[in-house]
């Protein structure tokens, strides 16, 4: 019988010491409950005064083994929640970096400028009503200048997507007073066909600075300035006589076509310039709509800003600025 214990204890020793995941351990475990049942079986069968000594040896080898297998749970236990962990010495896969949209970048770019001049930043909301977008900036409902800015609604006729972000500056002015110099860039829609330099969503950069003695040189100013600021010096900005019915006087402000250095080309429609912004002197029933007193003095203008990046980049088509394009994204 001792014999049949020590070979017992070697084999499931064996077994024990090669146990090294839990469902192994859980077989070495089953099997010395198995060879436990068998051995104090066999004890019962023993003359009485053998009895004591199997009985003793046998308890010995289950003390031991309950030991020996509680202490080999416990470790596979540790080794499984290190293996958990983050291993800090694995190499990390490569890391692709992504990029800030250049639509993004150069609003930055304005902004950063405007901020430098001591313009504030001011946000609306994209979701307006008529009376910001339209009624308050001098476009009653009947008005024909609202079929050029046609836009999405929410509930007709009232609740709109913004077509431009110059309702920021009726919201602006109907909770501040005068002096101040503000920007407000921001995204805006309108029914608008796709071409070269159309999308029905686009980004604008709306501005307006309202105080004492502004006058339209300093409009001319601080527009040509932002121009040049950004992309250079020698850049060419046009002014030129225009009409919106919040300004008056209103111009159109162009920027030299990059693409085909002014002489004229798909993306220009031919005419070596691009549209890149409205302006203006406030209009006097603007100023009235939000409780100013008529003489106020300002300007404002707001950039259509997705041309500054195709111009910047040199992106012919304006949709480009919204598809995937990853071979078109690593150039810039
Ligand atoms: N809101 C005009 C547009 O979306 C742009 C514009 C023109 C903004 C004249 C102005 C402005 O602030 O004074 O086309």
């Amino acid at each position: 019988m001792a014999q049949f214990i020590d070979d017992k204890k070697r084999e499931l020793s064996d077994k024990l010491e090669q146990s090294d995941a839990p469902d192994k351990l859980q077989q070495v475990e089953s099997s010395f409950r198995k060879v436990m049942k068998e051995l104090f079986a066999e004890m019962k069968t023993l003359p009485n005064e053998e009895k004591k000594d199997v009985g003793a040896a046998i308890n010995e080898f289950k003390k031991e083994f309950e030991e020996r297998i509680a202490a080999a749970k416990k470790k596979i236990a540790e080794l499984s929640k290190n293996t958990a962990a983050v291993d800090l010495t694995v190499p990390s896969p490569e890391f692709i970096r992504g990029k800030i949209h250049p639509l993004i970048r150069v609003g930055r770019m304005f902004e950063e400028v405007y901020k430098e001049m001591g313009f504030s930043i001011a946000y609306g909301p994209e979701i307006e009503n008529d009376k910001h977008n339209y009624e308050m900036l001098n476009m009653p409902y009947y008005h024909p200048a609202r079929d050029m800015q046609d836009t999405f609604y929410l509930e007709y006729p009232k609740v709109l997507l913004r077509s431009h972000t110059s309702c920021v500056q009726v919201r602006y002015m109907l909770e501040h007073k005068p002096p101040f110099m503000i920007i407000s860039p921001g995204v805006v829609y309108r029914v608008d066909e796709i071409d070269p330099q159309h999308t029905p969503c686009f980004y604008q950069v709306e501005g307006l600075v309202v105080g004492e003695g502004i006058n339209l040189a300093n409009l001319k100013w601080a527009v040509t300035e932002s121009v040049k600021r950004v992309f250079g010096p020698e850049y060419k900005v046009k002014f030129s006589p225009c009409y919106y019915p919040y300004t008056e006087p209103s111009a159109a402000v162009d920027m030299g076509c990059i693409m085909c250095g002014g002489k004229g080309c798909r993306t220009c429609k031919g005419t070596g310039w691009m549209r890149v912004a409205g302006a203006g002197m406030v209009h006097p029933n603007v100023f009235e709509a939000v409780g100013y007193s008529r003489d106020t003095v300002g300007f404002a203008f707001g950039w259509g800003l997705n041309r500054l990046p195709m111009l910047y980049f040199k992106i012919n088509e304006m949709r480009k600025l919204f598809e995937n394009e990853i071979s078109l994204w690593e150039q810039l």
